[in-house]
């Protein structure tokens, strides 16, 4: 299929109680659109944003478990991380860790320095405490844009957007639209009455209504999708998350997704997958004792 241009996928990161969830939420309540079923945009663990200057997916999973998690799993699902430090507080050990995994990734930073509307901020400890860590800001001869804002005002949040899709543009993010779609799990569960539900983020192709997926060691045909919003949609694009109904079982995030052609290839890939999870649980389990 022909290249075209996709949107960055973007996490973010940084210390406890910095702000990532208000952050988080401050956009989509912003930025997304509620649906027609009442009003209320649900969690389904990752959204995107259309903003004046173009699309944005952000992954809802902040937390370095999940990250780390998901690239364990070999899931190379961020272009690139916000990492929010609180002014008034400024570089702590998880945002040290942030930088680390950014880096070991070799995912590219955007800092959003927030709680800017606190007396106590100080956004230039903020810069000299980054800067210590090789993370120099722009307007100080590096490379890395920071951003001042704050999740309770809204203050500088465009201007954040901004700087995400200028990142992006960098990176010269493709996909290819025209092929079966592949992509990541991002979260799944049980639910009563509406069976497994796993929101996937697709990475390339389209995902569409009706299509036979296989997703960890599980698979099944693609009965219903919804967006963030809880609208039901036909078609997914290169690195838009839905949420999909129909699969037989809850793979991990992390685990990879793809549509096959039928359902006896589904059920043989999803069969040797269980097999090959098993085993090298069995191999790690087994290292283990040896130590
Ligand atoms: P963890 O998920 O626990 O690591 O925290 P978090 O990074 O998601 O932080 P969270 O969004 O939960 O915010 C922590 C606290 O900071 C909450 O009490 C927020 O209301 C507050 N807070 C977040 N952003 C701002 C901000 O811009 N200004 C002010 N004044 N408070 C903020
Ligand atoms: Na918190
Ligand atoms: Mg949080």
């Amino acid at each position: 299929g022909d290249m075209q241009k996709r949107a960055p996928v973007v996490s973010v990161m940084g210390h406890v109680d910095h702000g990532k969830t208000s952050l988080l939420d401050y956009i989509r309540r912003a930025k997304v659109a509620a649906g027609e079923s009442g009003g209320i945009t649900q969690h389904i663990g990752a959204y995107h944003v259309e903003t004046g200057h173009g699309m944005i997916s952000f992954l809802d999973t902040p937390g370095h478990a999940a990250f780390t998690a998901m690239r364990a799993r070999g899931a190379q699902c961020t272009d690139i991380v916000i990492l929010v430090v609180a002014a008034d507080d400024g570089v702590m050990p998880q945002t040290k860790e942030a930088v680390d995994h950014a880096r070991s990734a070799g995912v590219p930073l955007v800092v959003a320095i927030n709680k800017m509307d606190k007396e106590e901020a100080d956004p230039d400890r903020i810069k000299t405490e980054l800067s210590a860590l090789d993370v120099i800001p722009e307007d100080w001869g590096g490379d890395v844009q920071f951003v001042p804002v704050s999740a309770h005002s809204g203050q500088g949040i465009d201007e954040l957007l901004e700087a995400v899709l200028l990142q992006a543009e960098m990176l010269e993010l493709q996909a290819a639209p025209d092929v079966p779609a592949k992509g990541v799990v991002v979260e799944s569960s049980l639910e009563r009455g509406r069976g497994s539900v796993a929101t996937v983020l697709v990475q390339n192709g389209t995902l569409r209504q009706g299509d036979m997926v296989v997703a960890g060691g599980f698979f099944g045909k693609v009965r219903a999708m919804m967006d963030e919003t809880g609208s039901q949609v036909k078609a997914a694009g290169p690195s838009i998350p839905v949420e999909i109904l129909g699969l037989n079982g809850t793979p991990d995030a992390g685990d990879e997704f793809f549509a096959v052609a039928d359902e006896r290839k589904a059920k043989e890939l999803a069969e040797f997958r269980q097999i090959r999870e098993r085993e090298q649980r069995l191999q790690r389990q087994q290292a283990a004792k040896l130590e």
